[in-house]
């Protein structure tokens, strides 16, 4: 898919405009009789500033967007895109946000506000801080829902518009975002409650209460990419074990991703396939070096020793939640289309398309690589082995596409060999 950085400017100034106009037509008369007001939501959304999480996909999790909410509820549309015009500046000069980029997200903020209005104060004609007790607490429920939707529908048409990603892919984004910020609505509409009731003091205890969840969600967040980084280090770990093997996994990984992206996998799957190929051989950690590091072949009892290794790191991974699905990948990579593979011995689409995808991969970089009892195989003969495997081996309709994928890296790395640089200097040299 091809970006195109123009459209994307195109349609950030359309936001703007907008925004603008939105803003110029606006009564601010809220705004200028609640001027101590106004500087007590300044002060909340200049602290929660700071505290955003990453919640994967392009979404982000932000405090501000529970305090904007919650100044829309009590004072209305253009008090609360003030407020966030000071959230904007306060990112811009203590978070180090790009200046258009923070620009484009307060203007689509601001024109969610002013929808969101629409349907809060004239559809529902609800009361400023939920006063109307019931009817006043589904309008704040459906201004919420508006928020999010236009919200999104916003920046992810910007993105589609701008060709930067799918909109296929980005709606499958939703997940992660589906869960963690609607609440922030919820917390808004809560905090608008406090505040119209029970003032300045009460409102700063659950602002703080809020700050001291969002830390813990944050610290959290963090703990589950550290746990994550170690998975993929030990990884690496097992490929530095076999000087043979040592880029094994990270070839296997990139060359599953380029055939699961001409499969028309999405970004998201893609980027899941990748990492689990990363882990394909992580069950090599429960084998020990004098087999996995043998250099003669091995005997009846050892090879039942290493078969197993598909099996442990399939339970290994299986255990961690934020790897889903990867468990299936890497226990049946080494199973083959006809069924005479291992652990399961299972046959064609019973076996998972991951696991057919690294199986695949896997017995290339195989090939390709020097190994103590013989030298890499020569691209034409291990090109050739692959088709052999067609329908055998390996699963038919991936053979084609591996074909190319295959060839492409070789030539690739033709063009780096050398021998080739050598060539090349020679021609240049006589030129
Ligand atoms: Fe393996």
């Amino acid at each position: 898919m091809k970006s195109s950085p123009a459209k994307y400017y195109i349609l950030s100034a359309v936001f703007f405009i907008v925004a603008i106009a939105l803003g110029l037509t606006a009564d601010w008369e809220p705004l200028f009789d609640n001027v101590a007001p106004f500087a007590f939501f300044a002060l909340l959304i200049s602290a929660g500033s700071f505290l955003r999480i990453d919640i994967g996909g392009n979404n982000i999790m932000a405090l501000n967007d529970a305090i904007g909410f919650a100044a829309l509820l009590t004072y209305g549309p253009a008090f609360a895109a003030s407020i966030f015009l000071v959230g904007m500046v306060i990112q811009i000069v203590f978070t180090g946000d790009a200046v258009f980029r923070r620009l484009v997200l307060t203007s689509v903020g601001v024109i969610d506000f002013f929808v969101a209005s629409l349907v809060y104060y004239d559809l529902f004609g609800a009361l400023p801080g939920l006063a109307g007790g019931a009817r006043d607490i589904v309008a704040a429920f459906s201004a919420g829902l508006i928020v999010w939707m236009v919200d999104r529908v916003c920046s992810y048409a910007t993105l589609s518009f701008a060709g930067v990603r799918k909109m296929r892919g980005l709606f499958k984004q939703l997940k992660p975002y589906l869960f963690s910020v609607p609440p922030l609505y919820i917390w808004g509409m809560v905090g608008s409650y406090i505040f119209a009731n029970s003032g300045y003091l009460m409102t700063s205890v659950f602002v703080l209460l809020l700050l001291v969840v969002f830390v813990f969600m944050r610290n959290q967040k963090k703990y589950l990419d550290t746990v994550r980084d170690m998975v993929f280090s030990m990884a690496k770990m097992i490929d530095a074990r076999d000087s043979y093997t040592a880029k094994h996994s990270h070839e296997v990984a990139v060359n599953t991703l380029k055939i699961a992206e001409k499969l028309g996998f999405l970004e998201e799957d893609a980027q899941a396939i990748y990492e689990a190929a990363l882990l394909h051989d992580i069950g090599k950690v429960g084998i020990r070096d004098s087999i996995l590091l043998k250099e003669s072949s091995l005997d009846e009892g050892e090879w039942h020793i290493m078969r197993q290794h598909p099996v442990i790191g399939a339970e290994l991974v299986a255990s961690l939640r934020f790897l889903p699905g990867y468990d299936k990948g890497i226990r049946h990579h080494h199973e083959r289309w006809d069924g005479k593979g291992y652990p399961d011995n299972i046959a064609g689409e019973e076996i998972p398309l991951w696991a057919r995808i690294i199986a695949i991969c896997d017995a290339w970089d195989a090939m390709r690589t020097d190994r103590p009892y013989r030298k890499a195989l020569p691209v034409e003969v291990a090109l050739d082995q692959i088709k052999k495997g067609c329908g055998t081996q390996f699963d038919p309709n991936i053979v084609p596409i591996a074909l190319e994928v295959f060839q492409a890296q070789a030539d690739r790395s033709a063009v780096g060999s050398p021998e080739a640089v050598l060539s090349r200097n020679i021609i240049r040299h006589q030129a």
